[in-house]
């Protein structure tokens, strides 16, 4: 075959010498418009992993690389006059004109033709094959038709440079400096024995407030070796960059295609490396994703065979795998560079050194709390040991057995059992069934376990099976579970009131076609009337709700306030006011459900009106002593409703009136949602308002592991975690979870005190297995 890599990068370079060694008699040809040792930037990252990888492919080249790496396992961060430092990281730098001179001296010792200085086009080679448009990020290929390759560009509002120091640094190093416009942070690594890497970021604001506009390259670094001085100790930075004109700060632009292929007419074009997808350099692995491109589509052309009838199939396997992994990879990244986005607004003045060197850390949600135990046991523990000392229980424990305490209860570990409708009750009546229901999971280990949305009156009820708080006998049923909640387990339990608003009257899950479906109308046990904050049914097919008059919100009001005094005679130790969900508080706080033209709609002040008065008068009704959270849906999921940005607005508006902790949770507004499901999906609605709206957050949603747990209030991305289906499946989750990551200071019931042991040690067992396993 005929083949012409457009660009002489890792991408090109390493794909033109694989292709060359799987058969010599391929013509291949590199064009690259710089010359050989003229290259920007100055060192990569990359992982052990991606060396592996390339000593299958071609040990010679691997060698090579392995030889000029710098290896070290620190990361060190130097951030309001402190350092700490982490390790078991495990990173190789090297400088890219090393790198690309290694894959050079390749390419040309196994035949491929390298041509130098010049600019070129796919349509200037009728007569190749196969065109690997390997021109990086600003690819002109691609560019050229994008409507073959749909290209989907985003730029990053965040400014970066590239600069290298001769400073020498001996871990990777993060600087953060404070000016008076905000944070600058330095991304610094040493990648030879001469030089490091050293990229300096900001926000777009702060760049404009200091004028790096209008500054030319020298007096950027000018700048930065002032900002950066006492680190720096005297070394100068420097620029390889002279070829961008103007400022040399850039914005990172997110590139992914839906294409990576197509005929051009003469040829068979094919996207890769920067070219079709970006990496951002928080995660350092674009020029692993482009060598591992290159080792891709040379596998297929391997399995599949390496003529030119072939390519059309290569092609088409070489994107549908590399599609999954790059994802993958890109998911991972977007999470870390959003962390270094916002960490300025976020984190940087509201965490304490340690907890932001764990938060950092943990950035791109891939690494965890057990995880972090086994890089670095010792630096873990330390910090386990700090965050228990801000406890009442100081000592080294996990995170989510350290208590909590809000305004006179204190929780015996940071888990919740999560608000969950169990369609059950009679007559709005809790019975035998919410006795052993809670029972079971109070003596589970959580700190707290919530009862399931409970309604102020019988409309205010979703289905016939859940339950109330309007009368005295309700009243005592409860108090009966409470009683035996607190006299049989050291859990504190609470109580989630709410009105089901224009999601009432409907069919228990099991009844219907689903959730939320409305009875129909000649069902036997009888639908009622439903109110919303205006006439706007949830589902299209539902009862259209009466859209509340002020006397009705009076009516709500005082019910809210009766079952408030009820609650607190049953003995709950924790109120929470249901907010989300489309429910009917929900439905005023949401664009989507609210079209009132009064006071009560409108802006988010209007919307919040009522849902306010409500939570004023409950708190006043509620014993000072006892907390109250609030649940809100952080997301409503579809264009124009509620955002994680209204979140913190809201947020704000409940912690003025007096609200104690924001539990986040997200969606079921709309039908019309199309949430992004994942492991701790929810998480960073409790992150952004805890940091941004200063109050107390649970976080909730895809939290199934101790070691999730851990994370998030370790980062403090919230300060209780409430856990719903798992404790469907396992009332004990929390004692289960602690055997499982082997901490056994935990209480069991005392009668249970026999199957303790035995779990431990089972547990104790599969790790011993596996890290045995890990070690073949
Ligand atoms: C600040 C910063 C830090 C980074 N840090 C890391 C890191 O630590 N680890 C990591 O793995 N990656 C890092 N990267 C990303 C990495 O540099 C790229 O992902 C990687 O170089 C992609 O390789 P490539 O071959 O696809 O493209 P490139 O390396 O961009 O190569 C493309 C080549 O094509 C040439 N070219 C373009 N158009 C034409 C044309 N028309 N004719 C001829 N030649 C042309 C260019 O001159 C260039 O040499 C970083 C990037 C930046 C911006
Ligand atoms: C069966 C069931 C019933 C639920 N009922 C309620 C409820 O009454 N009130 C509420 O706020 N959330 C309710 N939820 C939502 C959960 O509290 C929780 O937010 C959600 O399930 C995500 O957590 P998970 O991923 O741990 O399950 C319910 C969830 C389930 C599975």
């Amino acid at each position: 075959m005929n083949i012409v890599c457009i660009g002489g990068g890792p991408a090109g370079l390493y794909f033109a010498l694989l292709m060359k060694k799987l058969g010599a008699h391929h013509d291949i040809t590199v064009v690259e418009r710089n010359k050989p040792y003229d290259t920007f930037g100055w060192g990569v990252v990359f992982s052990d992993q991606t060396l592996d990888n390339m000593r299958q492919w071609d040990p010679e080249t691997a060698e090579e690389v392995q030889q000029a790496f710098n290896h070290w396992d620190d990361i060190e961060l130097h951030f309001k006059g402190r350092m700490i430092r982490s390790g078991g990281h495990g990173f190789v730098g090297i400088g890219r004109k090393k790198l690309l001179n290694i894959l050079q001296a390749r390419c040309e010792q196994l035949g491929v033709k390298l041509v130098f200085e010049q600019d070129a086009d796919d349509l200037d080679y009728p007569d190749a094959d196969l065109i690997i448009a390997s021109d990086g990020i600003n690819s002109r290929i691609r560019n050229r038709t994008p409507e073959v390759f749909q290209p989907d560009i985003v730029t990053r509002p965040n400014r970066y440079i590239w600069l290298g120091t001769n400073r020498l640094y001996d871990a990777f190093t993060f600087l953060f400096e404070k000016t008076e416009h905000g944070w600058f942070q330095a991304h610094v690594y040493k990648f030879d024995e001469q030089t490091s890497t050293f990229i300096v970021e900001c926000p777009e604001h702060v760049w404009l407030a200091h004028g790096l506009d209008k500054a030319d390259q020298q007096a950027s670094i000018e700048f930065c070796e002032k900002l950066f001085a006492k680190n720096l100790q005297g070394e100068k930075l420097m620029t390889n960059a002279r070829h961008l004109r103007g400022s040399a700060w850039l914005n990172f632009q997110r590139v992914k295609c839906a294409n990576w292929s197509h005929f051009n007419g003469h040829s068979h074009v094919v996207l890769m490396g920067d070219a079709v997808h970006t990496a951002h350099f928080a995660i350092g692995s674009g020029t692993k994703l482009a060598l591992e491109d290159a080792i891709e589509l040379v596998r297929q052309f391997k399995r599949l065979g390496d003529t030119a009838d072939h390519i059309p199939e290569v092609l088409q396997q070489y994107q549908a795998v590399r599609e999954i992994d790059v994802i993958r990879l890109q998911n991972a990244a977007w999470n870390a560079m959003e962390w270094f986005e916002v960490c300025g607004e976020r984190y940087c003045d509201q965490l304490e050194p340690e907890q932001f060197m764990y938060s950092m850390l943990t950035r791109s949600q891939r690494i965890s709390h057990e995880n972090l135990r086994l890089r670095d046991k010792a630096w873990l523990e330390g910090y386990e040991a700090w965050f228990a000392a801000r406890t009442a229980a100081p000592g080294t424990k996990p995170p989510m057995f350290t208590p909590y305490t809000l305004r006179s209860v204190t929780l015996k570990n940071r888990v919740v059992v999560s608000p969950m409708a169990q369609y059950s009750a009679v007559d709005g009546r809790v019975g035998d069934y919410h006795l052993v229901h809670l029972g079971a999971r109070a003596m589970g280990g959580a700190g707290l376990v919530m009862v399931e949305m409970t309604a102020p009156s019988m409309d205010g009820r979703i289905t016939h099976g859940c339950p109330g708080l309007w009368n005295d006998t309700q009243t005592a049923d409860f108090k009966r579970i409470t009683d035996w909640v607190h006299t049989q387990s050291d859990a504190k339990i609470g109580l989630q009131i709410g009105h089901a608003g224009p999601k009432g009257s409907t069919c228990r899950p099991w009844q219907g076609a689903g959730m939320d479906q409305p009875m129909a109308a000649d069902d036997p046990e009888g639908n009622w009337p439903l109110l919303a904050a205006s006439s706007q049914p949830y589902l299209p097919h539902g009862i259209v709700p009466q859209a509340m008059s002020r006397a009705d919100m009076d009516r709500v009001t005082a019910d809210f306030v009766t079952s408030t005094r009820r609650a607190a005679q049953a003995g709950f130790d924790w109120l929470e006011l249901h907010c989300a969900h489309g429910y009917l508080l929900s439905s005023f706080i949401s664009p989507l459900t609210n079209q009132r033209t009064d006071a009560y709609g409108g802006s988010l002040e209007n919307r919040l009106r009522y849902p306010l008065e409500v939570f004023a008068a409950v708190r006043a009704a509620w014993p000072k002593d006892l907390p109250m959270s609030v649940r809100i849906s952080a997301h409503d999921w579809v264009e124009g409703g509620i955002t994680p940005a209204d979140a913190v607005e809201i947020a704000r508006a409940f912690k003025a009136a007096g609200v104690d902790m924001i539990d986040c949770s997200s969606g079921q507004v709309s039908a019309k949602q199309r949430p992004t499901y994942g492991r701790m999906y929810q998480t960073p609605f409790a992150d952004r308002i805890r940091q941004e709206a200063h109050i107390p957050t649970i976080a909730v949603g895809a939290i199934s592991e101790a070691d999730h747990v851990n994370s998030i209030l370790a980062a403090g991305r919230a300060d209780l975690c409430a856990v719903a289906r798992p404790h469907l499946a396992n009332p004990a989750w929390t004692l289960t979870e602690a055997a499982r990551i082997g901490f056994t200071d935990i209480a069991w019931p005392r009668a249970y005190g026999s199957g303790k042991p035995q779990l431990e040690a089972g547990f104790a067992r599969e790790r011993a297995l596996q890290t045995a396993t890990k070690g073949d």
